[in-house]
């Protein structure tokens, strides 16, 4: 089976063997590490609300992942949605300049496409004092001709999300890009959240390595989808042979997974990273930094377009993608059906929703316009996985 999404920089020799001191990539101390991007998020905003003394507006794409809509909400500030363009999956600054007083903009970039508009909307937010939010959760490492994308803005939100090119199971950060007195407010309060204890993130770390060894090509596990348990029994020090025939009863740990999540409270939870999950981090990234390439988008058009001619692509510009999943259109359905007979796993698997359903109600909520575009791709966006050149099993 080749799945989704898996960590690109990543073996799990390397998990049992991590180093007692931060290699270079760790951080430095501008990046605040935190046990999910979400919660990051939540901090950020929620921070900027105390320090500013007041709920700020903070507009993003309804085409979105969920939890995001939850952080801002938790944060306690009114949350604005916008459509996005069909060219990027973004947002416009047509529409941005007409979302009224906004005080915060969360700037998303789709699976490794930059927003096409990216310099010109940081232009726009800097000469009406927005606030800007890069989310790169899913486009680190992207660049527009020589710009870094994350690079423009504010502050940058990074995830390490098991489906992530980097990863610690469960992470995420903000890079703080400028120096100002918010960040130096920021960076104290931070010192004072909670750290994970260390007996838990050794449990993901090692639940970690059983999703790397058990969702890979010649092994497949479907069991091992289900993070929440792993983690659980890996913290209850439950021998890997146990672990690994459980991870073939695919009904049982859907059922716990559920269960764990039904009993487990569902506000975001605001977590320091311990060291060890940065070192993890650390080392993806020194390893990234000499042996990363761009995606090669020419020859998996081709190959696309050989298999199903009705798809449609994101639009041609000056920008390199690094990502481990592809994005187009296919209104027809026929891609996703001929990668699974292939046993390749293809979807939109992010967001069926948008955020004004999943809100659906929520007086914190603001929608602006028709949200058209945002509707269309959450119904026909397909991802296909690029951690690995797909080329060769489409042709057998
Ligand atoms: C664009 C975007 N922002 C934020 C998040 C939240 O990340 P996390 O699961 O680390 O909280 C995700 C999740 O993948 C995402 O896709």
């Amino acid at each position: 089976m080749i799945v989704r999404a898996r960590p690109r920089y990543l073996e799990v020799a390397e998990l049992d063997n991590l180093p007692p001191d931060l290699p270079r990539g760790s951080g430095f101390d501008n990046e605040l590490y935190f046990n999910k991007a979400r919660a990051a998020l939540k901090f950020y905003i929620e921070q900027l609300n105390l320090f500013t003394n007041r709920k700020n507006r903070v507009a993003t794409q309804a085409f979105n992942c969920e939890v995001v809509g939850d952080a801002v909400i938790e944060a306690g500030s009114t949350l604005v949605l916008m459509d996005v363009k069909l060219e990027d999956a973004s947002i416009s600054l047509e529409e941005l300049k007409k979302t009224p007083e906004l005080d915060v903009l969360i700037l998303t970039h789709y699976q490794g496409l930059p927003n096409i508009e990216y310099h010109d909307i940081v232009d726009y937010c800097r000469s009406n004092n927005i606030v800007i939010i890069d989310d790169i959760c899913l486009t680190e490492g992207s660049c527009i001709g020589t710009t870094l994308v994350g690079s423009l803005s504010d502050v940058a939100l990074k995830s390490f999300a098991f489906d992530k090119p980097v990863t610690c199971l469960n992470g995420g950060s903000l890079t703080l890009n400028t120096e100002c007195e918010f960040n130096e407010y920021l960076k104290e309060k931070y010192r004072l959240i909670q750290v994970e204890s260390k007996r838990h993130e050794l449990a993901s770390i090692r639940a970690l390595g059983y999703k790397l060894k058990y969702t890979n090509i010649n092994i497949y596990y479907s069991g091992a989808n289900a993070t929440d348990v792993l983690v659980l029994l890996s913290y209850l020090k439950i021998p890997e042979v146990i672990i690994r025939m459980m991870s073939q009863w695919n009904l049982f740990v859907r059922v716990s997974n559920s269960l764990i999540s039904r009993f487990r409270s569902k506000e975001i939870k605001i977590i320091r990273l311990g060291k060890h999950k940065k070192n993890l981090i650390g080392i993806q990234n020194d390893k990234k930094g000499s042996i990363e390439k761009p995606i090669n988008k020419d020859s998996i058009k081709k190959w696309i377009l050989d298999v199903s001619p009705k798809c449609t692509f994101f639009q041609e510009y000056e920008c390199s993608v690094h990502w481990n999943r592809f994005s187009l259109i296919d209104e027809s359905g026929e891609l996703v059906e001929f990668l699974k007979s292939k046993d390749i796993e293809a979807g939109n698997h992010n967001w069926p929703k948008t955020l004004d359903e999943h809100l659906h109600g929520n007086n914190c909520v603001e929608i602006f316009g028709e949200l058209e575009n945002s509707k269309h791709l959450a119904k026909y966006i397909v991802n296909i996985p690029t951690w690995i050149d797909l080329e060769e099993y489409v042709k057998y």
